[in-house]
C-alpha cells in the first residue's frame, strides 16, 4: 500500500492521490463537458486546464449558469507572505490572469500577513508585511489588469474586513476548526481565528456591490478546507456559497512526492533566483532516468515519475506537440536526462529573465493595485 499523504492549507506531505483527495474533500472533477462549456466563452483552453492540472472544482457549472444569465462573477485568490515566491505559487496566478482576461472580471487578491505571522516563527508582524510588499512585485509582474484588480494586505485593510470576519467567526465553533484543520490546545488563538479572515473576500465583492455577486476562487486545492467552512455558513449570512477551481500542487525538483517548498530551497525555483542558482537546482533534479546512458538508450526513461517532465507539463511546454515530443523521446531513449534538464533550464532562464524585468518595473506601480483602509 502506498504511504498515506496529507494535504492541509499548511502542510502537504507524501505523494498526493488526487482522486482520493477529491473524495476526501468532496470536490468534483473537471470533466470534458465542463471544459467544453468553459471553452464556449474563452475560445480556447489554457494548457493548465486542458492537461488536467486545474483538475477539480466546486460549483463551476453554477458560476457559468449565472454568467450566461448576465450575472458576472468576481475572482478571489491570495497569498500568505512567508517568503519569496516560487514557481509553484505562480501556477494559480497565471491561470487566474487568464480567467480575468477571458471573462473580463474583477479580481480581489488577499495577502495574509497576519496568517503568516501567526503560523510562522516571525518575531515581528512587520516581517511578513515586508514580504507582502516584495510578493506584490511578483503579482504585478504576472500581468493582472490594474483596472480590474484590487490587492489588499490584511493588516492594512482590516477596517473593511473586520465586520465580515466578526460575523463569520461567530458561526465557526472551535470544534469545527479542530475537525477541519486539526488544531489542538497548543495552537495560538490567532491561528484558530484565521479561517474567518480567509473567508471574508468570498463576500466582500457582494458588500462592495451592494448586491450578491458570485465568487470564483482559482487556487491550489490545499486551500479548499477554508472554503468548505465558508460554504457551510454563507447562506446563513445571506450570501452565495463561493465556487472553487483547484489546481494540483506542482512537485518539487527532488521527486513527485516532494512539494515545492520554501523551507527547502533546493526543491523550488524562486522568482528571484539567479540563472546560475536555477541551473544548478535543475541539474540536481530527480528524473525518471536509468542508471547508465547505455541502459537509457536501450530501455528509455520514465517521465511519469520525473520532476523535470512535470516542470515541462505545468509551465514550460505551452505547445502540446512539443510536450508530446519531449515525452516520446524520453520514453524511447532518444533523449538523455542531462540534455533534457539543460533544455528545461533554457526555458526557465527565459521565463525568469522576463519575470524579473517586469518585477523591477512593478516597483513604481504598486499604488495602481493596492487598496487600503
Ligand atoms: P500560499 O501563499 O501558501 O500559496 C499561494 C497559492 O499558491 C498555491 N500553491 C501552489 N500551487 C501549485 N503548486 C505548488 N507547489 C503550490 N504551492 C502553493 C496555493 O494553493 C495558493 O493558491 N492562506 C493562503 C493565502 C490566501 C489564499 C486565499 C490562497 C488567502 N486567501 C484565497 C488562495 C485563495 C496561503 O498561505 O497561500
Amino acid at each position: 500500500m502506498p504511504e498515506d499523504f496529507v494535504v492541509t492549507p499548511w502542510e502537504v506531505t507524501g505523494e498526493v492521490d488526487y482522486d482520493e483527495l477529491m473524495r476526501r474533500f468532496g470536490t468534483q472533477a473537471v470533466d470534458d463537458a465542463l471544459m467544453a462549456r468553459i471553452k464556449k466563452h474563452t475560445g480556447d483552453l489554457h494548457p493548465l486546464l486542458e492537461r488536467g492540472l486545474f483538475f477539480s472544482h466546486r460549483d463551476m457549472n453554477w458560476i457559468l449558469d449565472e454568467y450566461e444569465k448576465g450575472n458576472k462573477f468576481a475572482l478571489y485568490t491570495g497569498r500568505g507572505p512567508s517568503s519569496g515566491i516560487h514557481i509553484g505559487h505562480m501556477v494559480p496566478w497565471i491561470f487566474t490572469r487568464w480567467l480575468q482576461e477571458k471573462f473580463r472580471v474583477p479580481l480581489w487578491f488577499q495577502i495574509t500577513d497576519d496568517e503568516k505571522f501567526w503560523f510562522r516563527d516571525f518575531e515581528k508582524l512587520e516581517e511578513s508585511n515586508k514580504i507582502a510588499y516584495d510578493n506584490i512585485l511578483d503579482l504585478i509582474a504576472i500581468g493582472f489588469d490594474p483596472k480590474l484588480t484590487k490587492i489588499f494586505i490584511d493588516t492594512e485593510y482590516i477596517r473593511h474586513l473586520y465586520p465580515l470576519a466578526a460575523q463569520i467567526a461567530k458561526r465557526v465553533t472551535f470544534s469545527t476548526a479542530k475537525a477541519v484543520f486539526g488544531f489542538d490546545e497548543s495552537f495560538n488563538i490567532g491561528q484558530i481565528f484565521y479561517t474567518a479572515l480567509q473567508s471574508v473576500p468570498c463576500f466582500l465583492p457582494s458588500v462592495d456591490a451592494g448586491k450578491n455577486v458570485p465568487v470564483l476562487i482559482p487556487c491550489g486545492i490545499d486551500q479548499d478546507p477554508h472554503f468548505r467552512v465558508t460554504r457551510d455558513l454563507a447562506e446563513r449570512l445571506g450570501y452565495y456559497k463561493p465556487a472553487g477551481l483547484y489546481n494540483k500542487l506542482m512537485p518539487g525538483l527532488l521527486g513527485l512526492q516532494s512539494k515545492m517548498s520554501t523551507s527547502r530551497p533546493e526543491t523550488a525555483i524562486f522568482a528571484t533566483d539567479t540563472e546560475k542558482a536555477m541551473r544548478k537546482k535543475i541539474a540536481n533534479a530527480f528524473t525518471g532516468g536509468r542508471a547508465s546512458v547505455e541502459e537509457q538508450r536501450r530501455l528509455g526513461a520514465n517521465p511519469d515519475i520525473c520532476s523535470v517532465f512535470a516542470y515541462y507539463t505545468y509551465l514550460f511546454a505551452p505547445k502540446d506537440d512539443y510536450l508530446a515530443d519531449v515525452e516520446r523521446t524520453c520514453r524511447s531513449g532518444e533523449r538523455l536526462c542531462g540534455d533534457c534538464k539543460k533544455e528545461l533550464a533554457d526555458h526557465v532562464a527565459k521565463f525568469l529573465a522576463t519575470h524579473q524585468e517586469r518585477r523591477e518595473k512593478a516597483r513604481d506601480r504598486i499604488e495602481e493595485f493596492v487598496i487600503r483602509d
